[in-house]
């Protein structure tokens, strides 16, 4: 019987033929095959007969090499396994030159495995980020569809450029070199391939407005682009992003369901992906205990999970924010790179950070931002300059979510729209639903990305997606 090793590695159908398909991760001693499938972090021993196996057969037993096994299933005589497979017949597949392939039974930097990104899935730790992350994909498709959310495909190329939300990617047909221009020596879009400037979306946001205000509750989950130039470790220029948005709901329900969400996937994960969890924990302990002390955190991977999940976020207005911020030691002592002096300020993710892991110590909601650091369509409040904002801040993450209520009253996202020099036929259609059946309504993104570091304690964000987009990098 043709059996995944996950499947394998749970049966008892002991003295039974069984016939598997994997890559060799390690052949010991001419015997002992450790052969893995994708389906589970744990490998099978396959054990193998050098006295009546080819010795050009046996050579061909190298890491990395694709096999076919029949062999027969029994209880393990060594430690650290349940089940093995008594070897009857090994035909080898693929081979895999041992002099050439890179991915070695031996710890490899993160630096060396982005760089061979193709085969970097073959080790553990890859392995399971994927296999987590493709379940936490699930269950954010499986949490809104419980809860009575449709699935809303956003526009990937868009003609709007009005989310302010980051530097866009130009799609165009025209030559950069040839292309038409207008008499004041700008580009003239009217014969490019749209008949007008259009760009890779930031955001399906004010797409997934539309359909909430027909459908009622709506999400986007698709890829997004930004152009920024930030080289950090939770930026990317090509990431995944969830959005959320619901008729007929203010900012506190915006943040219970943020807040619900982002519990109900972990649980999901917690329960559904163990193995791999327990893997990554000890993988984090690991790298953890080669550093110094105080960089340390005092929470293993297993229990930053199970405590998100099991304690309430702090909700925090960002004028309380500001108050604690501006009393803080590290602002007192100058040690922030932006010293918080005023109201007003934009939290830099050093603030960020500082709420989250000192001062609070758990996940924090801050809402009520200034207006002038925010977006325009975000709600204003009734003191005419704070907006009805909200980011989720995670500890080790920092901003995980950002959302908001959005401004549901003509004149006043007219006003907004007028005093950011946006210009106003381009939201023709935005505008529309504030014309006709306008409503209070809310949503939030969240960066899955920046979930699935959370989720798996990757430090880097380049390690939890396929093929990162970075500055400077699109290879693969
Ligand atoms: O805060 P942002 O810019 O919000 C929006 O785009 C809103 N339109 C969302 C909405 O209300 N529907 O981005 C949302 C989240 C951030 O909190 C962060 O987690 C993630 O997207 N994000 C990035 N993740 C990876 N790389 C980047 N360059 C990111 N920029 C934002
Ligand atoms: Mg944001």
């Amino acid at each position: 019987m043709q059996m995944n090793v996950v499947d394998l590695l749970q049966s008892d159908k002991f003295s039974q033929e069984v016939h598997t398909k994997g890559w060799v991760r390690t052949f010991r001693a001419n015997r002992f095959i450790a052969l893995n499938d994708g389906s589970s972090i744990n490998n099978i021993q396959c054990v193998v007969d050098f006295e009546t196996t080819d010795e050009s057969l046996l050579k061909r037993i190298t890491t990395g090499a694709a096999v076919a096994i029949k062999g027969i299933l029994t209880e393990s005589q060594g430690k650290g396994q349940a089940v093995e497979i008594q070897v009857q017949t090994i035909e080898i597949l693929g081979d895999s030159n041992p002099e050439e392939y890179p991915i070695q039974p031996k710890k490899h930097s993160f630096e060396f495995l982005r760089e061979n990104a193709h085969l970097r899935v073959r080790t553990n730790t890859f392995g399971a980020v994927m296999r987590v992350r493709s379940m936490l994909s699930f269950a954010v498709h499986k949490y809104f569809t419980e809860n009575g959310f449709y699935n809303f495909h956003a526009p990937i190329i868009t003609g709007s450029d009005a989310e302010g939300a980051g530097e866009m990617f130009r799609v165009t047909t025209m030559d950069a070199n040839t292309a038409p221009k207008n008499e004041d020596g700008t580009v003239d879009y009217s014969s490019d391939f749209f008949g007008k400037e259009t760009n890779l979306t930031v955001s399906g946001q004010l797409e997934a407005e539309t359909y909430a205000m027909a459908l009622g509750k709506v999400y986007t989950f698709g890829p997004t682009f930004r152009a920024e130039n930030s080289n950090t470790t939770r930026h990317l220029a090509e990431f995944w992003m969830i959005e959320p948005e619901v008729a007929f709901m203010d900012l506190n329900g915006n943040m219970d369901l943020a807040e619900d969400f982002i519990k109900s996937v972990l649980r999901h994960v917690l329960d559904n992906c163990k193995d791999d969890i327990a893997f990554l924990d000890q993988r984090l302990t690991k790298e953890e205990s080669t550093k110094p002390m105080i960089e340390r955190s005092d929470m293993s991977l297993l229990e930053k999970l199970n405590f998100v999940v099991e304690n309430d976020f702090k909700r925090v207005s960002y004028t309380e924010a500001i108050d604690i911020l501006r009393n803080s030691k590290p602002n007192k002592k100058k040690k922030f790179k932006f010293p918080i002096n005023e109201w007003g300020a934009d939290l830099q993710s050093e603030h960020e950070r500082y709420l989250v892991e000192k001062h609070f110590k758990c996940p924090v909601i801050l809402f009520d931002y200034p207006a002038n650091i925010k977006a325009f369509y975000m709600r204003l409040n009734e003191d005419g300059k704070t907006v009805r904002a909200m980011d989720v801040l995670f500890p080790g993450i920092g901003e995980i979510v950002g959302g908001s209520q959005r401004e549901e009253r003509l004149d006043v996202l007219k006003d907004k729209i007028k005093a950011l020099h946006i210009d106003e036929r381009e939201l023709w259609w935005y505008l529309d639903l504030r014309k006709f059946g306008t409503a209070e309504h809310s949503g939030f993104g969240l960066g899955f990305e920046r979930l699935v570091q959370f989720t798996t304690g990757m430090s880097n964000i380049r390690d939890v997606i396929p093929f990162p987009r970075t500055p400077q990098n699109a290879e693969f």
